[in-house]
């Protein structure tokens, strides 16, 4: 049996996958395991305390794989949990280990698409609230102008298969109203949540035709890659064996049911509880 180290990938549920999907895409040599936190999803609304909770048993059960590498491919976790966790958490129990998010990567290259210097940031609520978004693009690019809405209905729509249905333009084109409202400028949007690219589709339709629309997995990928040049302590423990397993804390058929759209081919997932 191969000493195995993979490359834990973590969502509250599916949204997770189209940054896995892209990671795979571009990092094939490596192994990868993904964990969606079905049975607690949508975390979009949950406090601070409850979302670090969540977030911190899931990191301990990706460490208990043998894990070396952790990413965050949730903007609500990377928010509100990834920073107690690097900072609080990571030197008393995994010093070795890392646990990296989707919101660095995101802002540190967004400047780059926008010409008019102003960004429309979608997202859940919990990162809406949290400012990361507005903050982290500040440290980068103090000149950007950062306008954000929260999207409640965007993940339940998504998680309940109503994506592709007209209820859904309903709410796309209400958020995307407000967000122009907002900031008349706005000449890229981002999607930031790991759900929103199933409603890359309907967002586009109701997008002003100059406004770029962003999503993560490629950014995320591209970072990885970087992130693991720089970095061959990490990167030197990341086993190459071709495995890729996928976990839910909720029921595996419906994971399996759900899960393709978002990764883009079937997968056959395992119950794990936290
Ligand atoms: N996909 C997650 C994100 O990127 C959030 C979905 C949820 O509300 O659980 O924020």
């Amino acid at each position: 049996m191969p000493f195995q180290s993979p490359i834990g990938v973590f969502d509250s549920g599916y949204g997770g996958l189209t940054v896995l999907k892209e990671i795979v895409r571009t990092l094939p040599q490596y192994d990868y395991i993904y964990l969606g936190d079905n049975a607690r999803a949508p975390y979009g609304n949950r406090s601070y305390e409850t979302v670090y909770r969540y977030t911190l048993e899931s990191v301990k059960w990706f460490f208990n794989q043998n894990c070396s590498l952790v990413i965050l491919a949730c903007n609500t976790a990377s928010a509100k949990a990834l920073r107690t966790i690097q900072q609080n958490d990571l030197p008393q129990i995994a010093p070795d280990k890392r646990v990296l998010g989707v919101i660095r990567p995101t802002t540190e290259i967004i400047g780059k698409y926008s010409e008019s210097k102003n960004v429309g940031i979608l997202a859940t609520n919990g990162t809406v609230a949290s400012d990361s978004y507005p903050i982290e693009i500040g440290k980068f690019f103090p000149e950007i102008k950062v306008y954000q809405e929260a999207c409640p209905m965007w993940v339940p729509l998504v998680e309940n298969n109503e994506y592709q249905n007209h209820g859904a333009d309903y709410f796309i084109r209400k958020n995307i109203h407000n967000i122009f409202e907002k900031g008349k400028n706005i000449d890229v949007i981002l999607l930031a949540c790991t759900h929103y690219p199933l409603l890359s589709e309907k967002i586009e339709k109701h997008l002003p035709v100059a406004v770029k629309l962003l999503s993560q997995g490629e950014i995320v990928a591209n970072s990885l890659k970087h992130y693991l040049q720089r970095h061959p302590e990490i990167e030197n423990k990341c086993s190459r064996n071709n495995m890729r397993l996928f976990y839910t804390t909720d029921s595996p058929e419906d994971f399996n049911n759900h899960a393709a759209k978002f990764f883009g081919k079937e997968i056959k997932a395992n119950h794990i509880d936290l």
